[in-house]
């Protein structure tokens, strides 16, 4: 996907919802961060750096068919509305699957799955999933973890975060979960220093 494709895709996800264009970006990077430590680190993610962000920033493509109303709810989500949003996976993979984007068709269909009580659809196991999708898995947690909602601040427990994450971590990158695991904390302490930094400057 080149540059000019993403600052397209970029407004067109802004116009829908902001929160959805900050998701999308923060995962890319993420994703690209993953794939570069796993790459340094001797470990075959199957993929680009380049192509980690490209999913990274897709993986929600589907939320673009959800109605504003449900995307962008500031509360929690009726089961009925629940429903609608799950759909984004399958909505988003027909989308891409017919498109220049095809190569990204199961990180937009399987981005969910195996992800505890969720309810996404079909239950994968990770050892299924290519390395990208379980990438671009382990980045839109994260991101989803860090992000302000209007109804919650992001979470700043760093610790809480791990734990959270623990589960997902070994389940999808068992022998590699080690380096995913430093990515991850080299990324919260980058990403806290840039948000006091904002902070400091805005006071
Ligand atoms: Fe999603
Ligand atoms: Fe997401």
């Amino acid at each position: 996907m080149d540059k000019k494709l993403q600052t397209i895709f970029c407004n067109v996800m802004y116009a829908k919802s902001p929160t959805l264009r900050d998701h999308s970006i923060q995962t890319a990077e993420i994703s690209k961060l993953l794939v570069r430590r796993l790459r340094d680190n001797g470990v075959d993610a199957g993929c680009s750096p380049k192509e980690a962000y490209s999913a990274g920033l897709v993986h929600d493509i589907g939320k673009l068919y959800v109605p504003e109303s449900v995307l962008n709810k500031p509360g929690d989500l009726t089961e009925r509305e629940m429903e609608t949003m799950r759909l984004h996976t399958s909505w988003g993979r027909g989308f891409v699957e017919n498109t220049g984007l095809k190569r990204y068709a199961e990180v937009v269909a399987h981005h969910h799955e195996n992800a505890g009580g969720t309810g996404y659809p079909q239950g994968l196991r990770a050892g299924v999933l290519e390395p990208l999708t379980r990438v671009v898995r382990v980045a839109d947690t994260l991101s989803a973890l860090l992000e302000d909602r209007p109804y919650r601040r992001g979470i700043v427990d760093d610790d809480f975060i791990l734990a959270r994450m623990e589960e997902d971590l070994e389940g999808l990158f068992n022998g590699s979960s080690g380096v995913i695991r430093r990515a991850v904390l080299d990324y919260l302490t980058a990403f806290r220093k840039q948000k006091s930094i904002k902070e400091d400057t805005r006071a």
